[in-house]
Formats: C-alpha cells, structure tokens, sequence
C-alpha cells in the first residue's frame, strides 16, 4: 500500500529537487496515530527543509511539512479514535520525522490536538506554526503586564507570523505599528489596518543607540538580526519584547542598558518545542477569545504548486499564509 507525497532528494551535496511521488505507507507503533493529512501549511522552515539548507533536516529523501491538520485514520493510542479530527505542529515532524507535505503521517500521540470546536481544518491551517507562533509571542507579552494603552511594535508584519501577531494585538485592542520592506500600496499591507507603517529600509538607516527614544510598550520581532537590537532600544520602562524569527539574520548587537535602565525583558520564543499543554491552551484561545478570520490573507493551493511559493518565501516576496490542500 500506498500514498502520495513531495519528496525532498539531494541531487548532490548543494543540490536539492522536490518530487510529487509514492511511497510506502508506514506502520504504526505503540502510543502512535497514522493521520491522513487533509491540509498542511508552508512556514519559512518548510522552505529551507525543502531547499536542503544546512542544520534543518538531517537526512534526504525527506517529506517537508511543520503543520497537519487531518484525520486519524488508524491509532495505538488510548487518547485517539480513528475518525478524530485532529491537528499536529513542530517538534520533530517535518524536521526528522516525515511531514505534512505528504498525505498520511505517523506521529507519536503526544504531538497530536484534537481539533477544537469553533475551527475547521483549513482555518487551523491558516494558523499553523506561523499563527500558534504569533499567538505565543503575544502571550509573553500580555502575561508580562505591557501597557495597553501604549502601541506595540511588529516587524516581518507581511509574513505568516508578523500578520497573524498583528491581528492578534489589534484584536485585544492595541495600537500596532509595522515594520515591512513592503509598500503602503501591497494589499497585505492595506489589510493589515496599521496604525504606523515604518519602511525597513528607513527604519535601519540611522544607527542605533544604546537607548532610543521611549515609544512602544512592547514588540514582536520576527526578523532577527540588527532590526531586533534597534527595536529593543525604543521600548519604554518594563516593556517586553517577543524574539522568534531570523530571516534578517542571527546575530544582533544590543547593551545592557534597555535592561538595566529599562527593566524591559526579552523573551524567545520555540513554539514547535514547546509544551503540548500550551500548545492546547494557545489552540483554544485561537478557537475563541483570540479566534482570527484569516482568510483575507490566505491562500489554498495545490501540493504540486507548492515550489513556486517556496521561492516566494525564500525571496522575502510571500504574503500572508499559504495553506496545502492534499488529494487536488
Ligand atoms: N521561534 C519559533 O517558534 C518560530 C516559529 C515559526 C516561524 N519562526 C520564524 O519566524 C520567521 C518568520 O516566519 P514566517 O513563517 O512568518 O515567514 P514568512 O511568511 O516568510 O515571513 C517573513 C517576513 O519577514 C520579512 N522579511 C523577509 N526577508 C527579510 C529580510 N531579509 N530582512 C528583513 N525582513 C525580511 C518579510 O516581511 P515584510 O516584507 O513585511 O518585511 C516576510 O514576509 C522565520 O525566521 C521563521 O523561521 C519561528
């Protein structure tokens, strides 16, 4: 028996090719659910998984794919019934475990949430790590008491994570400003309903200082590099700052000011290591209190278009989230 999948192969050491092809259908141990994958996402990780970049998956052949939402179609674990809609993101799945980018996965039970009420399967998609990524960040921020009434600063505001942080922040009510090497012109960022839409570019012109003028009760950097040092130095008297991304780089240059005159805290952020019990709180709040219409920003495609967007995203030209509707 059978499935289908996108199969990651090395041609040779810095040579990597995606294919749309069969492979064998994997048996299940103990404490494990087989899952017939009904959508995936594509999350900046996915597209280094997929291009072969070094540090990200340990061997090839290999199934992309961070994020499932599915249904449980054969299970050893007391904790699901074949039928259960369920959804799987981070820890080893797409890194060293076979991922979403296929149409069935096998996965230890204790990666595995039921799909709460008041999400469909596509919507929990257009969450995805990007979203529980966002929402994680977000959570910091507000369990460490930042002002309300003061703006949060967003950087990457366009990308799966950025957008989705926004959303989030706006919907609690609080005033955001973006960060964006896109234009006030770009859809995504007309959606996006910014208060303040700083250009990267300028943003990162002046040099930064060890402490920059007070502005923002708190930010969600999810760029990385020189851009998270400059946003450290503009948070006010204990603000929080939400570090989780590094398509702008990894290394930043801070001082120990912001911190010891500022008392600000800054918190990392590891969503696909990170607890099951937070990742069901943080799927609950997105189902209610915290729940995101994404579809605005989302698009549904094909598996077998999904090169295309990887190069989007590895451009710094992808938008929004892109969900993987399998079985098309
Ligand atoms: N820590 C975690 O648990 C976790 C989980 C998920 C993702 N991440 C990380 O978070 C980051 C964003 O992920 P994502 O899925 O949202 O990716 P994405 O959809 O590709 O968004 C990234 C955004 O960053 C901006 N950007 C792109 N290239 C840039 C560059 N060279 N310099 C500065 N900004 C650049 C772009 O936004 P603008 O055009 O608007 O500037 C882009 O849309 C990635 O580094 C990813 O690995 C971390």
């Amino acid at each position: 028996m059978s499935y289908f999948g996108y199969v990651v192969k090395a041609i040779n050491e810095n040579e990597f090719i995606g294919v749309y092809e069969e492979i064998d259908i994997p048996e299940i141990e103990d404490d494990e659910v087989l899952i017939k994958t009904h959508y995936s996402s594509l999350n900046y990780k996915d597209a280094l998984a997929a291009t072969g970049v070094k540090g990200v998956v340990k061997e090839y052949p290999f199934i992309p794919g961070i994020d499932v939402a599915g249904e449980v179609i054969e299970s050893n674990s007391k904790n699901f019934l074949v039928g259960d809609l369920v959804i799987a993101t981070g820890y080893k799945l797409g890194m060293s475990v076979n991922g979403g980018f296929g149409e069935l996965v096998a996965l230890p039970s204790n990666w595995v949430v039921k799909l709460p009420d008041g999400l469909s399967l596509l919507s929990a998609m257009e969450i995805g790590t990007a979203g529980l990524t966002a929402a994680a960040s977000v959570k910091k921020l507000i369990d460490n008491e930042i002002s309300l009434d003061r703006p949060v600063l967003v950087s990457g505001v366009t990308g799966g994570v950025g957008s989705i942080a926004v959303k989030l922040l706006q919907n609690l009510d609080i005033e955001v400003h973006g960060i964006s090497g896109k234009s006030n012109e770009d859809e995504i960022i007309k959606s996006l309903n910014l208060k303040n839409l700083i250009s990267r570019s300028e943003f990162m012109d002046e040099p930064t200082r060890p402490l920059d003028k007070a502005i923002y009760a708190g930010a969600v950097d999810t760029v990385g590099g020189e851009i998270l040092a400059k946003m450290i130095s503009k948070i006010e008297l204990e603000g929080s700052v939400s570090c989780c991304g590094n398509v702008g780089g990894m290394n930043f240059t801070s001082s120990v000011f912001p911190f010891i005159l500022r008392g600000i805290s800054l918190f990392g952020i590891d969503s696909a290591e990170s607890k099951i019990d937070l990742k069901k709180e943080l799927w609950e709040r997105l189902a209610t209190d915290w729940k995101l219409d994404l579809s605005q920003n989302s698009r549904t495609i094909s598996i077998k278009e999904v090169d295309q967007y990887i190069n989007k995203i590895l451009d710094g030209s992808h938008s929004g989230r892109t969900v993987i509707k399998h079985g098309e």
